[in-house]
């Protein structure tokens, strides 16, 4: 089944003055349960399409159902935002309350949730992302991390099939970067759909799949072994490879030939132990 699906999606933020369209021809296949990265430099695009998958962003041209809903069909776009959840880079862009249990609730009665569920959603949301018992807390008073899982716990409490994290740990310490990361394999492993837009490479390692993109086009999607250590390609869309790849190279125009390229750093130490 299909989480995303769509073809022939060009879009221009200044479509009426005929300006250059900053997304050409996409074609684009995430099947549910995937956990997807879509990968580029800034401006590639990254954000602009992910914005097309709960509709923030019009469809001006092509075809793209995502959860199986039309997203050409304006009817529908109430049902797709509560189906598709989205955080931002910046959580304190999210919040529209001051204490955690106000800004959750916010999301649930907008979208007419019973008050008598309300509370209970909200425990549930809150302790999936490990912050139990935070209900009556000051949002200002969390540090990075914590805000970001609050504003991914007011995405969850909504229930989505898929979330969406536009370059959610950037402004996150590594700490606070592992947390969020953690949640997203937690989320995977539950069976939600996620989709990971970063132009972190490391990041982009961990997905299940890749889709690269540079200047408004997709240059290639795989898995991350099929995309991330293809040199020639990244060179192309402007982004560095994972340490490990790069590593791999400089070694063998040193001469050192390890057996397989590898993509993450436990996969190096294992290929350097194999050297004679
Ligand atoms: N609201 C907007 N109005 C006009 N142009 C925009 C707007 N948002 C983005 N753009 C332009 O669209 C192109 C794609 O931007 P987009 O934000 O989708 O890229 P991105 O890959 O998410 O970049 P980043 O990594 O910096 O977040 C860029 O050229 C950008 O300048
Ligand atoms: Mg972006």
């Amino acid at each position: 089944m299909d989480a995303v699906n769509g073809r022939g999606i060009y879009y221009s933020y200044d479509a009426d003055c005929g300006g250059e369209p900053v997304l050409q021809n996409i074609a684009v296949l995430i099947r549910k349960g995937e956990f997807t990265a879509v990968l580029g430099a800034n401006g590639s695009g990254k954000t602009t399409l992910a914005r097309h998958f709960n509709a923030l962003n019009h469809l001006q041209k092509g075809q793209l159902t995502v959860n199986e809903l039309d997203v050409g069909d304006t009817s529908r776009h109430w049902d797709l935002r509560r189906h598709v959840g989205m955080v931002f880079q910046n959580p304190e862009n999210q919040f529209v309350s001051l204490i955690v249990e106000e800004d959750l609730a916010f999301g649930l009665k907008n979208y007419e949730t019973p008050e008598r569920e309300i509370p209970q959603r909200i425990k549930k949301a809150l302790a999936s992302v490990s912050m139990d018992g935070y209900e009556r807390h000051s949002l200002h008073r969390l540090s990075g991390g914590q805000k970001q899982r609050i504003a991914l716990a007011a995405v969850l409490a909504l229930e989505p099939d898929i979330v969406i994290f536009d370059e959610a740990t950037s402004m996150l310490d590594p700490k606070g970067r592992s947390e969020v990361m953690g949640q997203m394999k937690k989320l995977h492993c539950e069976g939600k759909t996620i989709i990971l837009i970063t132009h972190d490479i490391e990041e982009a390692v961990e997905a299940e799949n890749v889709i690269l993109m540079n200047r408004g086009n997709i240059l290639a999607c795989g898995t991350p072994h099929e995309v991330l250590t293809d040199r020639a390609l990244l060179e192309q869309a402007e982004i560095l490879p994972p340490l490990a790849v790069q590593l791999y190279y400089d070694l063998k125009e040193r001469g050192v030939c390890l057996a397989h390229c590898p993509l993450k750093k436990d996969e190096l130490v294992e290929e350097l132990c194999q050297l004679n």
